[in-house]
């Protein structure tokens, strides 16, 4: 089986991304053949500042290494690493409906938001397409917020077999974990870089606490119980501790008696705790250039390998070779 997944270098890793994709895909890397890389290129599609697409990749990197992403078991590479992409995405768009893209939610909601409409974010599901067929990926896990693209995905594939003989391409499946599918952000919306409400998963201690210190709250006096459905506190608060614990916030909340200041500095200290090795391994990290860099260049030497297989045989079905 293989399983693959990409994260847009933008800027710093939110603790949606993480439970979202990045953790499920550490642990995945156990199950089968895994290929994780950092999708520069769609990155392109929201910045235009070349230092910072570069530090953002480094940092990204870092990360997902301190996250437990295993380089001996993954293919960890940057996506332009290895632009074959761009081909299969090209043999892709030929046979690509411009209706198909143009129903497409985040293609929509960015232009919604008055982000002018360049190419590249409308071909934006077809690059992410070539990302998994360029594999062979079986399995792809993401958020909910990239379910729409692993259908487009999937259609892709349904027209490239059907105009080039079936196995041209291999069909993938999505991998939404429910109860991580939409992480809330400091307002109850999804967390997301574009809505200004994310919670980092890396960062000043001080600077993060603040941000925990902002969640939404209505306005129950402290010796009044909390309500607790749809509390974005609790809801955060399962990701990070235990069954017994969460119980015990709960009643808490219920009970009165705690002010929303406490319960979110409870938070906090879960949040901080649960990211804590994670932390240390970063700040090693953060010391070995050499080491990120040599990684990166292994990986995209092995993934790039896999890719010429893909891209040969699906040359020669539609014509190329
Ligand atoms: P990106 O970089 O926006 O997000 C990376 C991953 O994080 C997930 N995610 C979330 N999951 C749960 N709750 C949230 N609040 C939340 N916010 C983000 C996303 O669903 C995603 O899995 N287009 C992709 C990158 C990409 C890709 C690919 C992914 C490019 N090529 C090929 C898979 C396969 C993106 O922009 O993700």
């Amino acid at each position: 089986m293989r399983i693959l997944t990409g994260l847009q270098p933008s800027g710093r890793l939110h603790i949606g991304n993480y439970f979202g994709a990045m953790e499920p895909a550490v642990r995945l890397q156990d199950e089968g053949e895994a290929f994780y890389f950092m999708a520069n290129y769609h990155a392109m599609t929201s910045t235009g500042d070349p230092a910072a697409l570069r530090e953002n990749v480094r940092g990204l990197a870092i990360d997902f290494l301190a996250c437990g992403l295993d380089p001996a078991k993954a293919f960890f590479f940057r996506q332009s690493d290895v632009p074959e992409v761009n081909e299969l995405a090209w043999i892709l768009s030929t046979v690509c409906p411009m209706g198909l893209l143009e129903r497409c939610h985040s293609y929509k909601d960015k232009v919604a938001k008055g982000l002018s409409a360049n190419h590249a974010l409308f071909a934006y599901p077809v690059l992410m397409a070539a990302d998994i067929l360029l594999y062979d990926a079986n399995l792809v896990p993401v958020g909910e917020d990239q379910k729409q693209h692993l259908e487009v995905t999937r259609d892709l594939v349904g027209k490239i077999n059907e105009r080039y003989g079936e196995g041209t391409l291999v069909l993938p499946e999505a991998r939404i974990r429910e109860d991580v599918a939409k992480v809330p952000g400091l307002d109850g919306q999804k967390m997301s870089k574009s809505y200004n409400n994310t919670i980092p998963i890396f960062g000043a201690q001080k600077k993060i606490r603040k941000l925990v210190m902002k969640i939404e709250t209505d306005s129950t006096p402290i010796e009044a119980p909390k309500p607790t459905e749809n509390s974005i506190i609790l809801d955060l608060y399962r990701f990070f501790a235990s069954e017994a614990e969460q119980a015990q916030l709960k009643a808490d909340f219920e009970a009165g008696g705690f002010g929303y200041g406490d319960l979110k500095q409870r938070l906090f200290d879960a949040y901080w705790d649960y990211f804590a090795p994670m932390r240390e391994r970063r700040e090693e990290l953060e010391k070995d250039d050499a080491y990120v860099e040599k990684v990166l260049a292994d990986g995209a030497a092995r993934a790039r390998e896999e890719a010429d297989k893909v891209l040969t045989r699906v040359r020669k079905a539609v014509g190329l070779r």
